[in-house]
């Protein structure tokens, strides 16, 4: 019986020792776009309503490409392009449903003078169709350079909070990243990363006198339940940029003390630390495993389009997410990736405190914000089903009732697909679940079966030794019976 007990502490010392993190990035550019990873990546989404997401780039400045998702490597392939689709430079893609048929729709920006020219592609077969609309803006002036970047939690409180990438000066020489917490109108900017100093090197972020605000991208890459970032900064001291992973972690100075987290800069990540002059970086589920992979686009030498690199995030501690596409439909099971839904979890972690946490879908999608169609929810080391998950969409204006739906008993490690239609009658709504077994299902099932067969063979030789013992009785007895007889 002792050794059963050993046997399964052991077993369950290895199923504790699998779980500690390994992080490590695995360059997969070849597998997924082959020779022809070049162009600026604008956006992501279903172009094809085969369910798996697709890449939108800008090719030469004029040309629409789409990577189509395939089933064979490139597992990213060119098979939509639109030469010189406008006569002129795009300036943005964005993707979405703009008619209610379920056909995603393209988008394109140019700029024309002081004016941007709005152009809609009515996508029909998945083909690009004709420009049926211009329309003219004006661009305003922009005097905030302040964005912040709503629809992300950065403390774990189950609110949102608002992130702020920030100069301090012109040149981005201090840069800082400033977090206001929701509720309080009047509330602060609390810095939750300003030491940007790497031994004798400064980093901070790149200025924007030309085309982007520095921007960071969210994502959960770890799974541990708080949103972590990627950046691009630029060598203050001397030349050069590099992409950085920006970890979330629980606050150790006293600046963040009212927020509880912080920022924490991956110096070492020298995958990322090998791609040189990088210009953007960005998180991106490639094999739709709920992983986040990265993409990191840089100057190529001689070349105008930007290069692609994808990074496969070979993340092997066991953690539980949730993904939900918030769709909108009309005739077809699946439609677009919808703008602007909510979602919401609660449950209770492994030491049996409640857990919330939150996160909004496409809150932006033009001008390279490269946000995911998808919401990727890490729950941490919590196996425990999802207790309530909400999601809710955006209302008509003036209507006063809250679009939500409420799913209860959710399993981790699955896939959700809601589909809230009819938009105004939540209690209609729809969701169809995909599973995704986790790794410690595996080993705990291994450990299960190590166990039974152990406690099995135990038995067996018990059980021959209680026979054997039997056999021997039973011989006494018949000799003490001869023994008797005489
Ligand atoms: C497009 O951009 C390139 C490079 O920035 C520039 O040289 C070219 O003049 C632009 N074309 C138009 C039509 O604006
Ligand atoms: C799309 O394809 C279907 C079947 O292939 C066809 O019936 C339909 O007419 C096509 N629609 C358009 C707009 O081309
Ligand atoms: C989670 O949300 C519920 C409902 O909004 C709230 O009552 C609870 O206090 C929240 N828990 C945490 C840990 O924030
Ligand atoms: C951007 O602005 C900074 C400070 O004004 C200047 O030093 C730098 O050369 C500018 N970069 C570009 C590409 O114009
Ligand atoms: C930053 O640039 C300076 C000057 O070119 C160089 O000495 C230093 O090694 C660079 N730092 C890093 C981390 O590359």
């Amino acid at each position: 019986m002792i050794w059963t007990l050993k046997l399964i502490t052991l077993a369950f010392l290895l199923l504790l020792g699998g779980q500690y993190n390994t992080f490590a990035l695995q360059d997969v550019t070849a597998d997924l776009f082959g020779p022809g990873n070049y162009g600026t990546v604008a956006a992501f989404g279903d172009f094809n309503s085969d369910k798996q997401t697709d890449i939108f780039t800008i090719k030469e400045q004029t040309d629409l490409v789409i990577f189509l998702a395939d089933s064979k490597p490139p597992y990213f392939k060119p098979k939509v392009q639109a030469k010189n689709i406008l006569g002129k430079n795009i300036t943005s893609v964005v993707p979405g449903d703009y008619d209610g048929d379920s056909q995603m729709d393209v988008l394109l920006t140019a700029k024309n003078g002081q004016e941007t020219e709005v152009f809609i592609f009515w996508g029909h077969n998945q083909t690009l169709g004709t420009a049926l609309i211009v329309i003219y803006l004006q661009m305003l002036p922009c005097r905030h350079r302040k964005k912040p970047y709503p629809g992300q939690v950065a403390n774990g409180d189950g609110y949102q909070d608002h992130l702020l990438p920030a100069c301090l000066d012109k040149s981005c020489q201090r840069s800082t990243i400033y977090l206001a917490k929701s509720g309080s109108r009047d509330s602060k900017w609390i810095p939750v990363l300003s030491d940007f100093k790497r031994k004798e090197t400064v980093w901070g972020f790149v200025p924007d006198n030309s085309s982007q605000p520095p921007a960071l991208h969210l994502g959960d890459y770890n799974l541990d339940g708080f949103p972590d970032a990627l950046v691009v900064l630029q060598n203050k001291s001397g030349s050069g940029q590099q992409a950085f992973l920006l970890e979330n972690v629980p606050c150790n100075s006293d600046t963040c003390h009212s927020v509880g987290r912080m920022f924490h800069i991956h110096w070492d990540q020298s995958d990322l630390g090998a791609i040189q002059n990088a210009v953007r970086a960005t998180f991106f589920d490639i094999y739709e495993d709920g992983i986040l992979d990265m993409l990191v686009q840089s100057k190529a030498e001689g070349k105008q389009d930007l290069r692609i690199h994808a990074l496969k995030n070979n993340f092997e501690a066991d953690a539980y997410f949730v993904k939900v596409m918030g769709k909108g439909l009309i005739c077809q099971p699946f439609g677009v990736n919808q703008p602007g839904p909510y979602v919401k979890y609660t449950t209770v972690d492994s030491n049996g405190y409640l857990k919330n946490a939150s996160a909004g879908q496409l809150s932006q999608s033009a001008y390279f914000s490269l946000q995911l169609p998808y919401t990727v929810l890490g729950l941490g080391r919590s196996a425990n089903f999802l207790d309530h998950l909400f999601v809710g969409i955006p209302r008509q204006p003036g209507e006063t009732e809250i679009r939500n739906k409420e799913w209860t008993a959710i399993i981790p490690n699955s896939q959700l697909i809601v589909m809230p239609f009819p938009h105004d009658t939540p209690r209609s709504w729809s969701a169809k679940l995909y599973l995704t077994p986790s790794n410690s299902v595996l080993l705990t099932a291994i450990a299960l079966i190590g166990v039974c067969v152990f406690i099995l063979v135990i038995i067996g030789i018990l059980h021959w030794q209680e026979k054997k013992a039997d056999d021997r009785e039973k011989r006494q007895e018949a000799h003490r019976f001869h023994f008797d007889a005489m």
